[in-house]
Protein backbone atom coordinates (compact mmCIF):
# COMPACT_ATOMS: atom_id res chain seq x y z
CA UNK A 1 0.00 0.00 0.00
CA UNK A 2 1.93 3.02 1.37
CA UNK A 3 5.36 1.52 0.59
CA UNK A 4 4.74 2.01 -2.72
CA UNK A 5 4.59 6.27 -2.62
CA UNK A 6 7.75 8.12 -3.04
CA UNK A 7 9.54 9.57 0.19
CA UNK A 8 8.51 12.87 0.51
CA UNK A 9 5.06 11.09 2.06
CA UNK A 10 6.43 10.40 4.96
CA UNK A 11 5.63 13.60 7.00
CA UNK A 12 2.00 13.35 6.25
CA UNK A 13 -0.41 12.32 9.01
CA UNK A 14 -0.81 8.17 8.66
CA UNK A 15 -4.83 8.40 7.65
CA UNK A 16 -4.34 11.32 4.58
CA UNK A 17 -1.08 9.01 3.83
CA UNK A 18 -3.26 5.61 3.68
CA UNK A 19 -6.23 7.99 1.30
CA UNK A 20 -6.85 7.42 -2.38
CA UNK A 21 -5.69 10.52 -4.31
CA UNK A 22 -9.10 11.23 -4.91
CA UNK A 23 -10.12 11.10 -0.83
CA UNK A 24 -6.85 13.17 -0.42
CA UNK A 25 -7.81 15.87 -2.66
CA UNK A 26 -11.89 15.96 -0.76
CA UNK A 27 -10.37 15.70 2.84
CA UNK A 28 -7.78 18.68 1.61
CA UNK A 29 -11.09 20.36 1.07
CA UNK A 30 -13.15 20.02 3.26
CA UNK A 31 -10.47 20.72 6.68
CA UNK A 32 -9.07 23.86 4.18
CA UNK A 33 -12.71 25.03 4.08
CA UNK A 34 -12.61 24.32 8.46
CA UNK A 35 -9.36 26.68 8.40
CA UNK A 36 -9.52 29.25 6.11
CA UNK A 37 -12.70 29.47 4.72
CA UNK A 38 -12.34 32.44 1.93
CA UNK A 39 -8.80 30.96 1.28
CA UNK A 40 -9.17 29.42 -3.02
CA UNK A 41 -5.76 28.24 -4.02
CA UNK A 42 -5.46 28.29 -7.50
CA UNK A 43 -3.18 24.90 -7.92
CA UNK A 44 -3.82 21.31 -7.07
CA UNK A 45 -2.23 19.66 -4.30
CA UNK A 46 0.91 18.22 -5.85
CA UNK A 47 1.22 21.18 -8.60
CA UNK A 48 4.10 24.17 -8.14
CA UNK A 49 2.90 26.69 -5.51
CA UNK A 50 6.05 28.87 -5.38
CA UNK A 51 8.66 29.75 -7.53
CA UNK A 52 11.81 31.09 -6.98
CA UNK A 53 13.64 32.02 -10.66
CA UNK A 54 17.06 32.85 -11.08
CA UNK A 55 16.69 35.44 -7.52
CA UNK A 56 19.77 37.47 -7.24
CA UNK A 57 20.15 40.01 -4.22
CA UNK A 58 22.64 42.68 -3.46
CA UNK A 59 23.82 44.79 -0.56
CA UNK A 60 26.18 46.87 -1.58
CA UNK A 61 29.56 44.80 -2.47
CA UNK A 62 27.71 42.05 -0.90
CA UNK A 63 25.74 39.18 -3.15
CA UNK A 64 23.67 38.03 -0.56
CA UNK A 65 21.66 35.52 -2.99
CA UNK A 66 23.13 34.10 -6.29
CA UNK A 67 20.77 33.23 -8.44
CA UNK A 68 18.67 30.97 -6.32
CA UNK A 69 16.25 28.79 -7.76
CA UNK A 70 13.83 26.36 -6.36
CA UNK A 71 10.16 25.67 -5.88
CA UNK A 72 7.93 24.41 -3.77
CA UNK A 73 4.54 22.04 -4.41
CA UNK A 74 1.56 22.49 -2.65
CA UNK A 75 1.30 20.53 0.52
CA UNK A 76 5.03 20.26 1.00
CA UNK A 77 6.95 21.22 3.97
CA UNK A 78 10.19 22.53 2.45
CA UNK A 79 13.40 22.98 4.84
CA UNK A 80 15.68 25.97 3.82
CA UNK A 81 18.82 25.52 5.38
CA UNK A 82 22.38 26.44 5.18
CA UNK A 83 25.25 28.16 8.12
CA UNK A 84 24.60 31.63 9.36
CA UNK A 85 24.88 34.41 6.67
CA UNK A 86 23.98 31.68 4.22
CA UNK A 87 20.94 34.04 2.94
CA UNK A 88 18.04 31.99 4.35
CA UNK A 89 16.45 35.14 5.93
CA UNK A 90 17.06 37.58 3.18
CA UNK A 91 15.04 34.64 0.86
CA UNK A 92 12.01 34.66 3.11
CA UNK A 93 12.43 39.14 2.41
CA UNK A 94 12.46 38.72 -1.18
CA UNK A 95 9.71 36.13 -1.33
CA UNK A 96 7.90 38.64 1.13
CA UNK A 97 8.13 41.24 -0.56
CA UNK A 98 10.30 43.13 1.72
CA UNK A 99 13.03 43.24 -0.81
CA UNK A 100 13.03 43.54 -4.42
CA UNK A 101 15.56 41.04 -6.37
CA UNK A 102 18.02 42.90 -8.09
CA UNK A 103 17.80 39.98 -10.64
CA UNK A 104 15.11 36.65 -11.14
CA UNK A 105 12.13 36.73 -10.02
CA UNK A 106 9.23 34.95 -7.54
CA UNK A 107 6.06 33.63 -8.50
CA UNK A 108 2.92 32.51 -6.75
CA UNK A 109 0.61 29.94 -8.82
CA UNK A 110 2.52 31.50 -11.99
CA UNK A 111 2.26 34.69 -11.50
CA UNK A 112 5.06 37.08 -10.44
CA UNK A 113 5.52 38.86 -7.69
CA UNK A 114 7.72 41.65 -8.94
CA UNK A 115 5.70 44.98 -8.02
CA UNK A 116 3.76 43.80 -5.49
CA UNK A 117 4.20 45.26 -1.80
CA UNK A 118 4.10 43.88 1.26
CA UNK A 119 0.40 43.70 2.49
CA UNK A 120 -0.68 43.01 -1.25
CA UNK A 121 1.96 40.01 -0.80
CA UNK A 122 0.37 38.70 1.77
CA UNK A 123 -2.94 38.94 0.68
CA UNK A 124 -2.40 36.85 -2.19
CA UNK A 125 -1.15 34.48 0.36
CA UNK A 126 1.99 34.59 1.76
CA UNK A 127 2.77 34.70 5.52
CA UNK A 128 5.49 34.48 7.63
CA UNK A 129 7.15 34.61 10.97
CA UNK A 130 10.36 36.39 12.12
CA UNK A 131 13.90 35.35 13.49
CA UNK A 132 13.34 37.63 15.80
CA UNK A 133 9.82 37.44 17.20
CA UNK A 134 8.10 40.39 16.23
CA UNK A 135 4.49 40.77 17.99
CA UNK A 136 2.06 44.04 19.55
CA UNK A 137 3.57 43.61 22.90
CA UNK A 138 0.73 45.15 24.95
CA UNK A 139 -1.63 44.15 22.89
CA UNK A 140 -3.73 40.58 24.03
CA UNK A 141 -2.73 37.15 22.45
CA UNK A 142 -6.57 37.17 20.85
CA UNK A 143 -6.12 40.79 19.45
CA UNK A 144 -2.32 39.95 18.25
CA UNK A 145 -4.13 37.25 16.06
CA UNK A 146 -7.40 39.66 15.26
CA UNK A 147 -5.00 41.95 13.61
CA UNK A 148 -3.40 38.96 11.55
CA UNK A 149 -7.60 38.74 10.17
CA UNK A 150 -7.68 42.31 9.36
CA UNK A 151 -5.33 41.36 6.46
CA UNK A 152 -8.44 39.81 4.64
CA UNK A 153 -11.32 42.24 5.42
CA UNK A 154 -13.12 44.06 2.77
CA UNK A 155 -14.64 46.58 4.40
CA UNK A 156 -12.63 50.30 3.66
CA UNK A 157 -11.47 52.20 6.17
CA UNK A 158 -14.64 54.97 5.86
CA UNK A 159 -16.43 51.62 6.11
CA UNK A 160 -15.01 50.77 9.62
CA UNK A 161 -15.63 55.07 10.56
CA UNK A 162 -19.28 54.91 9.81
CA UNK A 163 -19.58 51.21 11.47
CA UNK A 164 -20.97 49.37 8.41
CA UNK A 165 -23.00 46.17 8.91
CA UNK A 166 -20.36 44.23 7.10
CA UNK A 167 -17.51 45.40 9.15
CA UNK A 168 -19.22 44.53 12.46
CA UNK A 169 -19.81 41.31 10.63
CA UNK A 170 -16.26 41.11 10.09
CA UNK A 171 -15.13 41.69 13.70
CA UNK A 172 -17.24 39.00 15.23
CA UNK A 173 -16.30 36.66 12.93
CA UNK A 174 -12.66 38.00 12.82
CA UNK A 175 -12.92 37.30 16.86
CA UNK A 176 -14.37 33.76 16.67
CA UNK A 177 -11.55 32.44 13.97
CA UNK A 178 -8.65 34.33 16.23
CA UNK A 179 -9.71 32.09 19.18
CA UNK A 180 -10.28 29.13 16.59
CA UNK A 181 -6.75 30.02 15.82
CA UNK A 182 -5.05 30.02 19.32
CA UNK A 183 -6.87 26.75 20.02
CA UNK A 184 -5.21 25.35 16.62
CA UNK A 185 -1.63 26.17 18.11
CA UNK A 186 -2.80 25.20 21.75
CA UNK A 187 -1.87 28.51 23.33
CA UNK A 188 -6.22 29.62 23.67
CA UNK A 189 -5.59 29.51 27.94
CA UNK A 190 -4.09 32.38 27.85
CA UNK A 191 -6.45 34.37 25.13
CA UNK A 192 -6.26 37.51 27.42
CA UNK A 193 -2.68 37.92 28.35
CA UNK A 194 -0.79 40.78 26.90
CA UNK A 195 1.63 39.19 24.17
CA UNK A 196 4.90 40.57 26.38
CA UNK A 197 3.79 38.39 29.53
CA UNK A 198 3.35 35.19 27.33
CA UNK A 199 6.22 32.76 28.12
CA UNK A 200 8.62 32.77 25.18
CA UNK A 201 7.06 29.32 23.42
CA UNK A 202 3.60 30.80 23.49
CA UNK A 203 4.80 33.82 21.82
CA UNK A 204 6.97 32.15 19.13
CA UNK A 205 3.38 29.85 18.74
CA UNK A 206 1.35 33.46 18.89
CA UNK A 207 3.27 34.29 15.91
CA UNK A 208 2.18 31.36 14.09
CA UNK A 209 -1.40 31.89 14.59
CA UNK A 210 -1.24 35.26 13.76
CA UNK A 211 0.62 33.97 10.32
CA UNK A 212 -2.54 31.62 9.86
CA UNK A 213 -4.98 34.00 10.10
CA UNK A 214 -4.37 35.78 6.65
CA UNK A 215 -5.63 32.49 5.60
CA UNK A 216 -2.37 32.15 3.49
CA UNK A 217 -1.13 29.98 0.91
CA UNK A 218 1.79 29.51 1.89
CA UNK A 219 3.75 30.01 5.33
CA UNK A 220 7.21 31.26 6.02
CA UNK A 221 8.66 29.77 9.51
CA UNK A 222 12.05 31.80 9.97
CA UNK A 223 13.86 29.33 12.66
CA UNK A 224 10.18 28.97 14.85
CA UNK A 225 12.36 26.50 17.26
CA UNK A 226 15.26 29.37 17.98
CA UNK A 227 15.68 28.56 22.26
CA UNK A 228 13.18 26.01 22.51
CA UNK A 229 14.18 22.74 25.02
CA UNK A 230 13.70 19.25 22.96
CA UNK A 231 10.26 18.56 24.67
CA UNK A 232 9.53 22.05 22.86
CA UNK A 233 10.73 20.85 19.54
CA UNK A 234 8.85 18.08 19.25
CA UNK A 235 5.59 19.62 19.73
CA UNK A 236 6.64 22.07 17.14
CA UNK A 237 6.67 19.60 14.72
CA UNK A 238 3.66 18.33 15.78
CA UNK A 239 2.16 21.66 15.21
CA UNK A 240 3.66 22.34 11.99
CA UNK A 241 2.50 18.56 10.54
CA UNK A 242 -0.96 19.58 11.64
CA UNK A 243 -0.56 22.56 9.54
CA UNK A 244 0.15 21.05 6.66
CA UNK A 245 -2.59 18.67 6.52
CA UNK A 246 -4.87 21.13 7.01
CA UNK A 247 -3.73 22.71 4.00
CA UNK A 248 -1.25 24.79 4.38
CA UNK A 249 2.29 24.60 2.42
CA UNK A 250 5.33 25.49 4.82
CA UNK A 251 8.89 26.99 4.01
CA UNK A 252 11.00 26.18 7.23
CA UNK A 253 14.36 27.68 7.82
CA UNK A 254 15.60 25.94 10.90
CA UNK A 255 18.97 25.62 12.56
CA UNK A 256 18.22 22.07 14.17
CA UNK A 257 19.04 19.39 12.45
CA UNK A 258 16.65 16.66 13.89
CA UNK A 259 13.84 19.24 13.46
CA UNK A 260 14.81 19.63 10.04
CA UNK A 261 15.44 16.34 9.18
CA UNK A 262 11.84 15.12 10.97
CA UNK A 263 9.92 17.50 9.42
CA UNK A 264 10.47 18.22 6.00
CA UNK A 265 9.62 16.38 2.67
CA UNK A 266 12.43 18.14 1.29
CA UNK A 267 15.66 20.58 1.60
CA UNK A 268 16.95 23.15 -0.15
CA UNK A 269 20.59 24.43 1.09
CA UNK A 270 22.02 27.52 0.91
CA UNK A 271 26.02 28.83 1.55
CA UNK A 272 27.20 31.87 0.57
CA UNK A 273 24.02 33.12 -1.31
CA UNK A 274 24.21 29.62 -3.75
CA UNK A 275 22.34 27.21 -3.82
CA UNK A 276 24.33 23.82 -3.24
CA UNK A 277 21.70 21.03 -2.90
CA UNK A 278 17.95 20.07 -2.98
CA UNK A 279 16.24 17.19 -2.47
CA UNK A 280 14.92 14.66 -0.24
CA UNK A 281 16.36 14.85 3.73
CA UNK A 282 17.77 11.46 3.65
CA UNK A 283 19.72 12.90 0.52
CA UNK A 284 20.89 15.64 1.72
CA UNK A 285 22.30 14.92 4.75
CA UNK A 286 24.84 12.72 2.86
CA UNK A 287 25.42 15.23 0.08
CA UNK A 288 29.26 16.11 0.47
CA UNK A 289 29.09 19.57 -0.47
CA UNK A 290 26.62 20.03 2.48
CA UNK A 291 28.49 18.31 4.80
CA UNK A 292 31.56 20.20 4.01
CA UNK A 293 29.61 23.29 4.53
CA UNK A 294 28.33 22.27 7.76
CA UNK A 295 31.76 21.15 8.87
CA UNK A 296 32.37 22.74 12.12
CA UNK A 297 29.33 23.99 12.91
CA UNK A 298 27.44 22.45 15.71
CA UNK A 299 24.48 21.48 14.80
CA UNK A 300 22.98 18.93 17.93
CA UNK A 301 24.75 16.55 17.21
CA UNK A 302 22.12 14.94 14.69
CA UNK A 303 22.96 15.55 11.07
N1 LIG B 1 19.76 44.73 5.10
C1 LIG B 1 20.98 44.24 4.90
N2 LIG B 1 22.00 45.03 4.49
C2 LIG B 1 23.22 44.53 4.27
N3 LIG B 1 23.56 43.25 4.40
C3 LIG B 1 22.58 42.40 4.80
C4 LIG B 1 21.25 42.84 5.07
N4 LIG B 1 20.50 41.79 5.46
C5 LIG B 1 21.33 40.72 5.43
N5 LIG B 1 22.58 41.09 5.04
C6 LIG B 1 23.72 40.19 4.85
O1 LIG B 1 23.32 39.19 3.93
C7 LIG B 1 23.87 37.94 4.28
C8 LIG B 1 22.75 36.94 4.47
O2 LIG B 1 22.03 37.25 5.67
P1 LIG B 1 20.77 36.46 6.14
O3 LIG B 1 20.23 37.18 7.32
O4 LIG B 1 19.88 36.22 5.01
O5 LIG B 1 21.42 35.07 6.61
P2 LIG B 1 20.74 33.80 7.26
O6 LIG B 1 21.04 32.65 6.39
O7 LIG B 1 19.33 34.09 7.61
O8 LIG B 1 21.63 33.64 8.60
P3 LIG B 1 21.22 33.23 10.10
O9 LIG B 1 21.23 31.72 10.13
O10 LIG B 1 22.35 33.78 10.92
O11 LIG B 1 19.90 33.82 10.42
C9 LIG B 1 24.71 38.17 5.54
O12 LIG B 1 26.04 38.37 5.15
C10 LIG B 1 24.11 39.44 6.11
O13 LIG B 1 25.07 40.15 6.86
MG1 LIG C 1 18.28 34.26 9.35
Amino acid sequence: MSDTRPEPEEGLAAEVRDMTEEERAEHFAQVTEAVAPDREIGVPVGDTLLEVADVSLRFGGLLALDSVSFDLKRGEILGLIGPNGAGKTTCFNVITGVYRPTAGEVRLEGRGLGRLKRHAITRHGIARTFQNIRLFDEMTALENVVVGTDARHRTSVVGALCRLPRHWREEREGVERAMALLEFVGIADRAADRAKNLPYGYQRRLEIARALATEPKLLCLDEPAAGFNPAEKDGLMSLIRKIRDDGYTVLLIEHDMRVVMGVTDRIVVLEFGKKIADGTPAHVREDPAVIAAYLGVPDDGAA
